[in-house]
């Protein structure tokens, strides 16, 4: 059920998860989980406040149900950027997932491809985009780049991904430096396996650094021109990532990206920003204005099959998961990632009937109305006053050289 690197638990579980949805999972991942790594994946930035407001903003949003509409049998099946997918779920890309599974992204990019969805696979990944090839085979995936201010790196990773049949790119541009995430702080948490690029690269670097760390180490300084570069070394679709204003949308695609995610990082970055779902409906009117066709993802808070529809609804062509997924890869491996999928199409095909929606190109059509409620306020899980006291189990103890591994720097 663990292995152990330098001490640091990694789970090997290989099952189907058994849940009534996905806000049950972060309670289990606890307790086998290092406290670092628990709360390095599950906290926000500062106060939390974008974080929490990910989730809860949907509820600015309601889905009108529709009556005597003659249909059964919803489909989930939709196309994005030439791609077949069988459902309008996206994993997003993140950091390290050897924090939650042995078998890193080998078994998050085989849990998506068993589900029929897109998986985005971080530049900070703990598996090659060679095994992953090898373990998985022709599957859809886009690597995500971190641009490194050494141009000869930024090549080497695009030209090793296309190599290794990933289909398209993301440039993440929201992430210059790390948001202020005060649970990394008060954990010491540095990322405790290697990172694959970085071991091809430099020779072992990542492992042993912080979050703040890996950031100094990559470029703050990243413009249209980066944008152009990319398209100059890249014949692949690229998506510029971290997208909050229609006018850095049309930046990008002035610069030749071919579509843009609405992300702000999963609330880890600038904490009061606003919600990602509050952001979307604009920005898809702006940039899709004159019938213009730009291919849009979606991201931030999504933890219900409703939250996919609203964000379709809404503007995206694709909805991404973060935190869901990984906790998913920590409780079932592979086949916890296809349930994590699984959880959210169960709900949303529920929504797709009672809306009188037969296909995800109808869900893009659907009523949507915009009543004000008075706010739902919850104190988020990973404040200060919540994380103690943490459960001690046998399996989220670290063992071996464990001091090592959680002695690193702290994020100032
Ligand atoms: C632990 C963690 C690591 C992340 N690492 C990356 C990354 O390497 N690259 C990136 O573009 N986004 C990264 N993100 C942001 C996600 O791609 C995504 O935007 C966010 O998680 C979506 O919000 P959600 O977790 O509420 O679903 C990370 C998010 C988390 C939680």
């Amino acid at each position: 059920m663990t292995v152990y690197y330098k001490g640091f638990p990694q789970s090997t579980r290989e099952e189907k998860l058994k849940m009534t949805n996905l806000l049950e999972l972060p309670e289990k991942v606890k307790k086998i989980m290092p406290e670092g790594a628990y709360y390095y994946i599950a906290s926000g930035a500062e106060n939390e406040w974008t974080w929490r407001n990910n989730t809860q903003a949907f509820n600015h949003f309601q889905i009108v149900p529709r009556a005597l509409t003659n249909m059964q049998d919803p489909q989930l099946d939709t196309t994005f950027m030439g791609m077949n997918l069988k459902t309008p779920v996206m994993i997003c890309p993140i950091a390290c997932h050897g924090i939650a599974n042995a078998e890193a992204e080998i078994d998050t990019a085989k849990g998506a491809k068993a589900a029929g969805a897109l998986f985005g696979m971080s530049t900070y990944c703990n598996k090659s985009v060679q095994d992953v090839q090898k373990a998985v085979g022709k599957s859809h995936r886009f690597m995500q780049l971190y641009l490194s201010k050494d141009w000869d790196f930024n090549k080497m990773v695009i030209e090793e991904s296309e190599k290794a049949g990933f289909e398209g790119f993301y440039l993440t541009v929201d992430a210059l430096v790390s948001g202020y995430r005060e649970a990394n702080i008060r954990t010491n948490f540095t990322y405790p396996v290697p990172l694959a690029f970085f071991q091809e690269w430099t020779g072992g670097k990542g492992e042993g650094q912080s979050v703040a760390q890996m950031y100094a180490n990559s470029a703050q300084k990243i413009g249209p021109d980066d944008v152009r570069k990319i398209k100059e070394l890249t014949d692949l679709p690229l998506i510029v990532k971290g997208v909050k204003c229609a006018e850095d949308a049309y930046k990008a695609l002035g610069a030749g990206a071919d579509g843009i995610e609405v992300s702000n990082h999963g609330g880890r970055e600038v904490d009061g920003g606003p919600a990602t779902i509050d952001v979307l409906p604009g920005i898809a009117r702006e940039v899709r204005h004159a019938g213009r066709k730009v291919p849009i993802i979606f991201d931030g808070g999504v933890r219900r099959g409703s939250h996919v529809f609203k964000a379709l609804a809404l503007g995206a062509d694709l909805v991404g998961i973060g935190r869901p997924f990984l906790y998913g890869l920590a409780l079932g491996g592979a086949q916890g990632v296809q349930s994590v999928i699984e959880q959210l199409n169960k709900e949303l095909l529920i929504d797709m009937q009672l809306t009188g929606c037969k296909t995800i190109e109808d869900v893009k059509h659907a009523k949507i109305d915009h009543f004000t409620y008075s706010a739902d306020w919850g104190i988020s899980s990973t404040s200060k006053s919540v994380m103690p006291p943490y459960p001690v189990t046998e399996d989220n103890q670290l063992k071996g050289e464990a001091a090592d591994a959680v002695s690193g720097a702290s994020e100032h």
